[in-house]
């Protein structure tokens, strides 16, 4: 940990800040004319396993955008290959897992003792925080284990997630089997990660929706729960984000995550009420706005901030990742604005 001091490390654990930090996720990806330079020449794959690269992608957009945080350059899905689970991503088509997992012989077979192959993920978070120091805080990240089960038992995205379901119903000894080996190379990875530099950790459960609350709670909420404590040994502040959640949030809360990320779908004064307005949480611009006119993308915001109310403990981001066609200087404005008028309510608060 580099800038435990940093408003957006107070900011994580509910502490006053002068004003509500603000980053984005996907902040570096091919919205961004200097990120789609470097992958003229590299895949993203290989941008993942080179640290110098890895770092100058996180620096560069945490830099033009002047975020109050920086997010490591990975992916969720790294664990896979260490798993023994290889994947690529197709053009179009996001990423494909070669042989997903559907049988009990291939959970068997999935590996937990390599996660430390991930280590060009740490190198890469060790350039970084040793750029930033004490000036801006990095943030380090990991798959919940219901995301990354969803990913290779489908073999890809998915809409339905009828595969994932499937072994949840009706293999229920084998899906926990393998998300318990999910959380420990997650935890291992993760955990590497806060020792190299990073700040804070985000467990991305980005699919984690598509769950009614007492299928949540059953077959995900125990093993993503043991995954958060682990984390938090750590000593680094855990963020826990997933789309789609306004009924799940309480139950996300009990995961002992400090901050929750809210989608869109829900007016963020509301969310927060549902998680007891007790915490932190991050959010939560529908990233589709930034499409539209600058006037309409700073209303929006200014109503993000007002439900926020300068109340501590609220992490101003999208509601889910920038978009490749996002216009650039709208997000920049966004970042900008977001800064300049919470240090004004605050100021006014006085
Ligand atoms: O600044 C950042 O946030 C970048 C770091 C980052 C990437 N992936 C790089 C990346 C992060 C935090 C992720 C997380 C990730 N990866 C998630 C969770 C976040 C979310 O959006 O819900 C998921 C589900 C993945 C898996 C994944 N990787 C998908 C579904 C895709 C899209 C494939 C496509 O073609 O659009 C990726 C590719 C990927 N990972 C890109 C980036 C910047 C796309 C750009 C590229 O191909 O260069």
């Amino acid at each position: 940990m580099a800038a435990p001091d940093s408003r957006f490390v107070r900011a994580c654990k509910a502490m006053a800040v002068d004003r509500t930090p603000v980053w984005f996720m996907r902040q570096a990806g091919r919205y961004m004319a200097e990120y789609r330079a470097v992958r003229q020449k590299h895949s993203l794959i290989e941008i993942c396993k080179n640290p110098q690269l890895a770092a100058e992608v996180t620096i560069t957009a945490a830099e033009i955008l002047n975020v109050d945080a920086a997010i490591i350059f990975a992916d969720l899905l790294l664990p896979l290959e260490v798993m023994g689970l290889p994947f690529h991503f197709s053009a179009g088509e996001g990423p494909i897992i070669e042989r997903p997992v559907r049988s009990h012989e291939d959970v068997a077979r999935l590996r937990t003792d390599s996660a430390a192959d991930l280590g060009y993920v740490s190198e890469g978070i060790r350039l970084v925080s040793t750029h930033f120091g004490t000036k801006l805080p990095l943030i380090g990240f990991c798959g919940a284990p219901f995301t990354l089960a969803s990913y290779m038992i489908e073999g890809g995205g998915s809409r339905h997630y009828i595969n994932t379901k499937k072994m949840m119903y009706s293999q229920p000894g084998n899906w926990d089997e393998l998300l318990r080996k999910l959380v420990l190379v997650t935890s291992e990875c993760a955990t590497a990660q806060v020792r190299a530099g990073a700040d804070v950790i985000q467990v991305f459960d980005s699919w984690v929706g598509c769950l009614s609350v007492e299928d949540y709670r059953h077959y995900v909420l125990p093993r993503t729960s043991e995954l958060v404590r682990n984390l938090k040994q750590s000593g680094a502040p855990v963020i826990y984000f997933g789309t789609d959640t306004a009924t799940l949030l309480t139950s996300m809360k009990e995961t002992g995550a400090d901050v929750i990320g809210l989608d869109w779908r829900v007016p963020l004064d509301e969310g927060w009420s549902r998680l007891g307005n007790d915490g932190a949480v991050q959010g939560n611009l529908d990233p589709v706005v930034l499409f539209s006119a600058w006037k309409n993308v700073k209303l929006r915001a200014q109503e993000i901030l007002d439900r926020a109310a300068a109340r501590p403990g609220h992490i101003f981001n999208l509601g889910h990742g920038i978009l490749p066609e996002t216009p650039v200087e709208n997000v920049k404005a966004l970042a900008a604005y977001v800064q300049e008028y919470s240090a004004g309510a605050r100021f006014h608060l006085k």
